[in-house]
């Protein structure tokens, strides 16, 4: 079979220790990093859709929108750089900040990068919701950007370190829970919004963004640090203790070795960014970039951000589209689910592959069924109330599939593939591709609906075949492998063993890292 998998026996380890309720709430509160990420990748779409505030910051586009002529390929109705500027640039923001917060999750631990990450946020939503003018809501989104910078590189190592192994998985899931949660929360509230009659909703829309900022940061003060983290910055006693509380056992002497022998080895290594370039670690760097791509064209985004004014484009009214997006949205949350109950006992990869399958097929039904009515030239005349029924339809099964697999496992497969001493390097490397994709999504898609039309579908669908087959031959199984066994996947993979080091061999060898 192509893709690793870990061999039974001396690689399996059972350290005791149990779902305690501080590991449960500990994740609980450190998922809410999600929330700010989810409100913020839900609520854009919908102010941008929302009259008094195109009519307030973007004049221009607002007239444009309003002047349509009838004979307008309706392919093009939404295409404008402006708009979709809004909301992609908060992405590039957390680019920069995802970098930086390596820095501070290795050297500070990761609750203050938490704790940073949720302040920023809260700067950031203020700003928006008292916008004045127009560089109000550009230095505000940018501060939300920085936030979720940070919350993402940080929340879900926290998670995958302080969960124990076998719920790893579960727990690490709650993050995409937090995330479907905040967006379908976004869609609710827009849609309430939107019908305010003071023209103020967008206000409420972009402010209320700072209430899961506050439940970050209050969760992050009252959370433990990670013993990985404790560790890592020369507090072993500290880091047994917390070890002790968190799995509920005073048993933990031989996790708490295995931890001590991880950063050991990792404190060898000086420079986790250069060192991310050797070819011991061509695995985890495919892994960190390869992920993020490609979750990002499955071409989810499109839905999250643009449901509305894809719904609209296809024919819908204005409140037609919310409530579709509303529904996409629930699905989104709900098959987030699945994923947390299956996730620890079906593995990743079969996951991965079912959702590939499901999101392929969708695509290819959505193309049709657009292509049918609209055809290149963008008019279709009267809709049938079968074609808003399909297009509906498959659209939820697209992101159902999406929200059991590639939506949280291109978070939780990157967290607990990572050997400690590059963790947070690569981490950082994973959360800024999947923004700079996140970022050109979001910035080019009302152009490429505008000029690839139905075709759009394909597009993506075509990418979704490729990250298939990349995750059947590459992508190791790691359901059930402790996060301190996890290079004996890369070990025993039938490609990636030519890379990495085994174990034996980095004990022989002193790192030269060390040594600089
Ligand atoms: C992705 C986001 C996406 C969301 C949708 C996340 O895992 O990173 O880009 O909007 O899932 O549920």
């Amino acid at each position: 079979m192509a893709g690793g998998f870990i061999e039974k026996g001396s690689s399996e380890k059972n350290y005791p220790g149990k779902l305690t309720f501080r590991v449960f709430i500990t994740c609980v509160t450190a998922a809410f990093g999600g929330l700010i990420f989810g409100y913020d990748l839900g609520i854009s779409g919908g102010v941008t859709s929302m009259d008094p505030f195109l009519k307030k910051f973007f004049p221009d586009v607002y007239a444009k929108e309003h002047n349509i002529k009838p004979t307008d390929n309706q392919y093009c109705k939404f295409d404008s750089q402006v708009l979709t500027l809004f909301t992609s640039s908060l992405y590039l923001a957390a680019l920069v900040a995802s970098i930086f917060a390596s820095k501070v999750t290795r050297a500070f631990g990761r609750r203050l990068t938490m704790i940073s990450g949720g302040v920023l946020f809260l700067a950031g939503a203020a700003l928006n919701g008292f916008a004045q003018q127009v560089w109000m809501l550009i230095v505000g989104r940018m501060l939300l950007g920085f936030g979720i910078g940070c919350a993402n590189q940080s929340v879900p190592i926290y998670v995958s370190e302080v969960a124990p192994y076998k719920y790893r998985g579960a727990l690490n899931m709650l993050f995409q829970l937090a995330i479907t949660i905040g967006i379908f929360v976004a869609n609710i509230l827009n849609y309430l919004f939107a019908k305010m009659e003071n023209g103020e909703g967008w206000r409420y829309s972009l402010g209320l963004a700072g209430v899961p900022a506050i439940m970050i940061i209050i969760g992050a003060m009252f959370l433990p640090e990670s013993p990985n983290s404790l560790i890592e910055r020369g507090q072993a006693e500290k880091a047994k203790e917390e070890l002790i509380k968190i799995r509920g056992t005073d048993d933990v002497d031989e996790e708490f070795k295995d931890l001590v022998a991880a950063s050991e080895a990792s404190k060898q290594v000086k420079h986790p960014w250069s060192s991310l370039l050797k070819s011991e670690y061509r695995p985890h760097l495919t892994m960190a970039i390869a992920i993020p791509f490609f979750q990002q064209l499955t071409g989810m985004n499109v839905i999250t951000f643009y449901a509305p004014v894809l719904f609209k484009t296809i024919g819908f009214g204005g409140t037609a589209s919310l409530m579709s997006a509303m529904i996409t949205g629930g699905c989104n949350a709900l098959a987030t689910l699945v994923s947390i109950f299956t996730v620890d006992k079906v593995g990743r990869r079969k996951l991965f592959l079912e959702g590939g399958a499901q999101m392929f097929i969708c695509q290819l039904v959505i193309a049709a069924a657009i292509g049918s009515k609209f055809g290149t030239d963008g008019n279709p005349g009267v809709l049938p109330k079968w074609f808003a029924l399909t297009v509906v339809v498959f659209i939820c099964i697209y992101v159902a599939g999406f929200a059991w697999s590639w939506g949280p496992l291109g978070w939780l497969v990157p967290s607990e593939i990572f050997p400690l001493e590059v963790r947070s390097a690569a981490q950082s490397v994973n959360v800024s591709v999947n923004m700079i994709f996140t970022f050109a999504v979001a910035q080019v898609f009302t152009a490429m609906l505008c000029h690839m039309k139905f075709g759009l579908f394909i597009f993506f669908a075509f990418f979704v075949i490729v990250m298939s087959i990349f995750i059947y031959k590459f992508l190791p199984e790691t359901k059930g492998v402790p996060i301190e066994e996890i290079s004996l996947v890369w070990e025993n993979h039938p490609y990636w063993n030519k890379f990495v080091k085994s174990s034996a061999q980095k004990n022989k060898t002193a790192a030269p890292d060390s040594q600089v």
